[in-house]
């Protein structure tokens, strides 16, 4: 459809995409629910996923950080073992494999050069493979057993945003149907928990001017910042740091709470942007500790917390969503302090310099 790829009234193509989250997320619900209400997937994939006795997901940028989050998904609910690994790491050092593989690529565009190569080794050994894809007839979707579509739309700003959330809720969806062909008892009802999350997402969406301001005060005159979560924040950061650096320039990186005393503590100055997630309650002390323990030494923080957890010195505070779900709205504040990051220093939001929008060579 022609019109899903006009910017419309929108100065950028990213803000657009971050906008449609939202709606992809319900167009996502609706996609994979049967006439009973009830997720489903295809039983041949689900199949596959009962017959492997590990997974092994692999993937590039932002689709490997969802692969992060996903293997939380995937242990917890459906409790299979996943690995997950930097498509153009797999090939030099491949893991001693599993007997019963399934191998499963993320990718928005499908045409990622380092995860085709691998995809191309390990269908030659003869695994199996499940590509998830907002690319239908995409060469990774072609080429692998069996795909799950995204369905998000087309994604055109090089920065990755409404795919990164759709692939965990595919991802989450993949787990529950998973879980449930086991008879395993979840204690939630994640078509119920996938709408509240929708409904954050428009909270977060209608909260840009604080956003903006923040991204302002934190980010305006820095060369670098810091991402700082544990457990499942930790991969938000990871994501947050890479959404900043490639279309704000500003060196950033992302760590988990307990690694900054191993040595990058070392980097903090007066003044210092020290972004810290708060979305999960088993962490929030320890990471309030590492705030404190970078504010001592000149750090400026600005601390994202999820409501329920939320104390006075926080910055800005999200929606309370189920605890396994948090990276899937706990990102859009990441994705739109980035995105005023750059807007403030005039960079080329949906175009920036030395980057495509999908990476066709190895
Ligand atoms: C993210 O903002 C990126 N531009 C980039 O990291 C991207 O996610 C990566 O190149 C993988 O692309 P894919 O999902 O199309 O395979």
């Amino acid at each position: 459809d022609a019109s899903d790829i006009e910017k419309g009234t929108y100065p950028h193509y990213m803000l657009k995409e971050i906008d449609e989250q939202p709606l992809v997320m319900r167009k996502i619900i609706q996609t994979y629910q049967n006439e009973q209400g009830e997720l489903t997937i295809a039983p041949e994939i689900i199949n596959a996923m009962n017959d492997s006795d590990r997974v092994y997901i692999i993937a590039a940028g932002t689709s490997y950080h969802a692969g992060l989050v996903g293997k939380q998904f995937i242990e917890k609910i459906a409790k299979i073992p996943v690995e997950v690994h930097v498509a153009s790491e797999f090939g030099y050092n491949m893991p001693l494999l599993s007997d019963k593989p399934l191998f499963i690529f993320i990718s928005q565009s499908g045409e990622t050069a380092d995860s085709r190569a691998v995809l191309v080794s390990v269908k030659e050994l003869g695994h199996r493979t499940l590509t998830i894809t907002n690319v239908p007839g995409s060469t990774l979707s072609r080429e692998a057993d069996y795909t799950l579509l995204l369905h998000a739309g087309p994604e055109i700003a090089v920065a990755s945003t409404k795919a990164y959330t759709a692939q965990l809720a595919v991802l989450s969806i993949l787990a529950e149907v998973t879980a449930k062909s086991r008879n395993y008892t979840l204690g939630f009802d994640l078509v119920h928990e996938l709408g509240i999350v929708a409904n954050a997402m428009e909270v977060l969406c209608d909260s840009k001017e604080l956003i903006e301001h923040i991204s302002r005060e934190f980010l305006s005159v820095t060369r670098n910042a810091f991402f700082i979560g544990r457990s499942v924040d930790h991969y938000v950061g990871l994501e947050g740091a890479l959404k900043l650096k490639e279309i704000s320039y500003i060196q950033a990186e992302g760590f988990a709470g307990g690694e900054l005393k191993h040595g990058t503590i070392a980097l903090i100055e007066e003044g210092t942007p020290i972004i810290a997630l708060a979305t999960q309650e088993s962490v929030n002390l320890s990471i309030r500790g590492n705030v404190k323990e970078v504010v001592a030494r000149g750090a400026n923080p600005c601390i994202i917390s999820m409501k329920g957890l939320e104390m006075d010195e926080d910055s800005f505070v999200i929606p309370e969503v189920h605890e396994l779900l948090t990276p899937l709205i706990s990102v859009i504040p990441m994705q739109l302090i980035a995105y005023y990051a750059a807007l403030h220093r005039d960079c080329d939001v949906d175009k920036p310099r030395n980057l495509a929008k999908s990476v066709t060579v190895e």
